[in-house]
């Protein structure tokens, strides 16, 4: 089968890291004989709503529905489009429109980065926060009462749906049957939020009895936050709420080093819709145009993406590329030590993977 992939590049430093992780996937999908056929788009980008006056063109979700996957950049460059419109109006619309209900995002130490978890070497950290993305505490059901008054009230909804919550259980269920510690971890907060939260419970026990190989502990948001960084390797899939998932989702990258090398995905795990591949770092207008990014967190998505087409050589050796080269400590780029520019150390990856 040939992969289609829509490639969308966005803006600042996305423009400079998706070249190299396109590289990559070329050298992956030549060494494991997988078929890829890239598209590029120009939209989703300062440039493309200084000409049209918005992020995406009209039919956009007609052009992008039939493609495996959206292999994404950055978005962002505020100095022509506010944040919240660039953001609103490109990226928030993809993950709403197709339904992409989980955002994963590994959290793995490499080797020859320097990680504020003092004392922790590769291997001790390795697992994966899967965030509900559609639903929960971040509604848009609420209002605001007694405006401009000392009575002023404001009230926002938090909407957790059986459906909701028992398919992004599924997907962390699932994926904990896929690794070899089989163990989940729920971030509830069920004594101090009385309703939602005890029903997230629920439901964790009723869907644990369909995975009875799975060993599944819970802890509140407070104490789970704190063992992230005293006990990483307490955990293998950790599964939580849109709003708590996006605290750990950051909280876990940030503990085992440079923003420049986390990656994320935006999964439709049905394959109705494409799903969408981006690093967690924004287009970084402080360094872009100069060729200093560095281009791993891009790359790895492109591992993630293999992973998610069910391409899992090509996904773990796009993976171990990244590790070797870190582990040489050649052609590393400013944030991580060394001297490089960011094609120098993506042309080294693909070196890598092509020796595979
Ligand atoms: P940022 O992630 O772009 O940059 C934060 C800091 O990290 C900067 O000092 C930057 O130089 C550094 N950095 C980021 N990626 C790097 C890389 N690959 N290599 C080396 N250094 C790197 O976040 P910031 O500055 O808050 O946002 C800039 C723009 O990006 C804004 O317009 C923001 O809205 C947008 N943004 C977009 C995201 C997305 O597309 N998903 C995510 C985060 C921010
Ligand atoms: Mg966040």
């Amino acid at each position: 089968k040939t992969y289609r992939i829509a490639v969308i590049p966005g803006d600042g430093i996305g423009k400079e890291v998706v070249p190299e992780g396109v590289r990559v996937l070329e050298a992956a999908a030549r060494v494991y004989g997988i078929g890829v056929d890239f598209e590029h788009f120009d939209f989703a980008s300062a440039e493309y709503y200084q000409a049209h006056g918005q992020m995406l063109p009209d039919d956009w979700f007609e052009t992008l529905k039939g493609f495996d996957a959206i292999y994404f950049g950055a978005v962002g460059w505020p100095d022509v489009v506010p944040d919240h419109v660039s953001l609103w109006g490109s990226l928030l619309q993809f993950r709403r429109h197709f339904d992409q209900y989980v955002n994963l995002r590994p959290v793995r130490l490499l080797p020859g980065i320097v990680s504020p978890l003092a004392g922790r070497a590769p291997g001790d950290v390795d697992f994966y926060v899967v965030r509900e993305n559609t639903e929960g505490e971040y509604s848009s059901i609420g209002g605001k009462m007694f405006e401009g008054t000392d009575r002023e009230v404001v009230v926002q909804e938090t909407v957790m749906t059986r459906q909701g919550v028992d398919r992004i259980l599924d997907y962390a269920f699932r994926l904990a049957q896929s690794r070899p510690k089989k163990h989940l971890t729920s971030a509830t907060k069920s004594n101090g939020i009385s309703i939602t939260m005890p029903y997230w419970d629920e439901r964790v026990e009723a869907r644990a009895e369909q995975y009875p190989g799975i060993r599944v502990d819970k802890f509140h948001i407070d104490i789970l936050a704190a063992n992230f960084v005293l006990h990483p390797d307490w955990f293998d899939v950790v599964v939580a709420s849109n709003l708590f998932g996006d605290i750990l989702s950051d909280l876990g990258p940030a503990c085992t080093g440079t923003i420049g090398v986390a990656p994320s995905a935006n999964i439709n795990p049905e394959g109705t819709f494409p799903s969408l591949f981006e690093p967690v770092h924004g287009s970084a207008p402080d360094i872009a145009g100069k060729g200093l990014a560095n281009p791993i967190g891009q790359i790895w998505c492109a591992s993630m993406m293999f992973d998610h087409f069910g391409e899992k050589e090509a996904g773990a050796g796009v993976l171990r590329a990244i590790e070797e080269t870190l582990a040489a400590g050649e052609h590393l780029t400013r944030d991580l030590g060394g001297t490089a520019g960011t094609a120098e150390l993506g042309a080294a990856i693909a070196e890598r993977v092509l020796g595979q």
